[in-house]
């Protein structure tokens, strides 16, 4: 294991804000993700993992510490049953890349998680989902390292307690574990996921697109909104969606829609069935509908141009500016709508 010191962190994420980490460790095995941890611990420092970098916005000052950067390699896959295949594959893996291999593979499963940025083990953290799907459909185990005891141990899908954008790692166990690999059960030859909103318009009627037709598409729909990493397009400056999806109880939710009526807004603010009765909200909707158009801009931070929900680095922003917009669109939609919006990125070193 290699430390290295004053390490600036914000290549190493999508937002390309903040500082340096005073110390680095790039971890290429499981050893070397133990050895980090224990440097971290003997020496009375904190320490952060690190993973694509695709959801978090690091603090100008940097962070004060040891930033694990989790670079386990390896995909391998076997052929369980007739119909499907498991992936099990290192935490440092590209997401992309995986699915590029799935759907090559004619593999279903993951199809419309298409070009999502960041690394494989960051996906059971925050139960990634995009375009009617998310990955608790399909992982079947997760390798975590066992922080209280130091021990490698295996978790089923359904002790991850995933929900939407939750998993146990990212509410009542965070910081307890650091995922390893993540074993993805794909379905060999499954019919591509045509549910969202977006695809259907895409394909039209009453076609059933193939795998690869549904990675190319998604791709394409992502690319319209600058939720594709492209590199050089500012709009692309990002940590993706900025805020949650709100879910509230439909009382709510006619509460805003009563709002926006009296405000003039014509379309009702779009809904979506959650569970328990409740719905979830569009949060791009409600920060548009609360002023903040596409474009919207502060300084070197902006809304970006083709997505009301991801705020966007225009080259030189430092998270100071981002924070201060994320607080103003916060304070704008709770002040019109009485909602409040919480943001999706981790937050390092603030
Ligand atoms: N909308 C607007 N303004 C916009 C964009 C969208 O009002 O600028 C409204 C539209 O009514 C649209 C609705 O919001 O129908 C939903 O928009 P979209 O389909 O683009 O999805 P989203 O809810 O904004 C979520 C995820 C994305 C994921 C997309 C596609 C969250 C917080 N975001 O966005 O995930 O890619 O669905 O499935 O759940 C991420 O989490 O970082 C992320 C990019």
């Amino acid at each position: 294991m290699t430390i290295e010191e004053n390490v600036p962190l914000a290549p190493l994420t999508t937002m390309k804000v903040g500082g340096p980490a005073k110390l680095f460790v790039n971890a290429i095995t499981e050893d070397d993700v133990m050895s980090a941890v224990e440097y971290a611990r003997s020496n009375h420092l904190p320490w952060f993992v690190l993973g694509g970098g695709s959801n978090l916005v690091v603090a100008d000052a940097g962070f004060s510490g040891v930033v694990i950067k989790i670079a386990i390699p390896g995909v391998k896959s076997c052929d369980v049953r007739r119909r499907r295949r498991e992936y099990v594959v290192g935490a440092g893996e590209e997401w992309d890349t995986l699915v590029a291999k799935a759907v090559a593979e004619n593999c279903a499963g993951i199809e419309t998680l298409s070009g999502i940025p960041g690394t494989v083990g960051g996906t059971p953290v925050q139960n990634v989902g995009a375009y009617g799907q998310e990955v608790a459909e399909t992982i079947q185990s997760i390798r975590v390292l066992d922080l209280q005891n130091m021990r490698v141990k295996e978790f089923s899908n359904a002790e991850c307690g995933f929900s939407y954008r939750t998993s146990i790692f990212n509410s009542t166990a965070a910081g307890h574990y650091i995922v390893l690999g993540v074993t993805y059960s794909l379905e060999i030859g499954g019919p591509a996921r045509v549910t969202y909103a977006d695809l259907k318009r895409y394909f039209g009627e009453g076609r059933q697109p193939s795998l690869q037709e549904t990675r190319d598409a998604v791709r394409a729909v992502r690319l319209s909104k600058a939720m594709l990493i492209v590199p050089d397009d500012e709009d692309c400056r990002s940590a993706g969606s900025f805020f949650k999806n709100p879910i509230v109880e439909d009382s709510k939710y006619q509460e805003v829609a009563a709002i926006a009526a009296q405000k003039g807004i014509v379309a009702a603010p779009p809904k979506y069935p959650a569970t328990d009765g409740k719905v979830k909200m569009s949060a791009a909707w409600l920060v548009e509908n609360a002023g903040f158009s596409k474009g919207y801009t502060r300084g070197n931070a902006a809304i970006s141009r083709k997505h009301a929900l991801a705020l966007v680095n225009h080259g030189s922003a430092t998270a100071a500016e981002i924070i201060a917009l994320r607080d103003e669109v916060q304070r704008g939609v709770s002040g019109m709508f009485g909602i409040q919006l919480h943001p999706e990125p981790v937050m390092l070193g603030f």
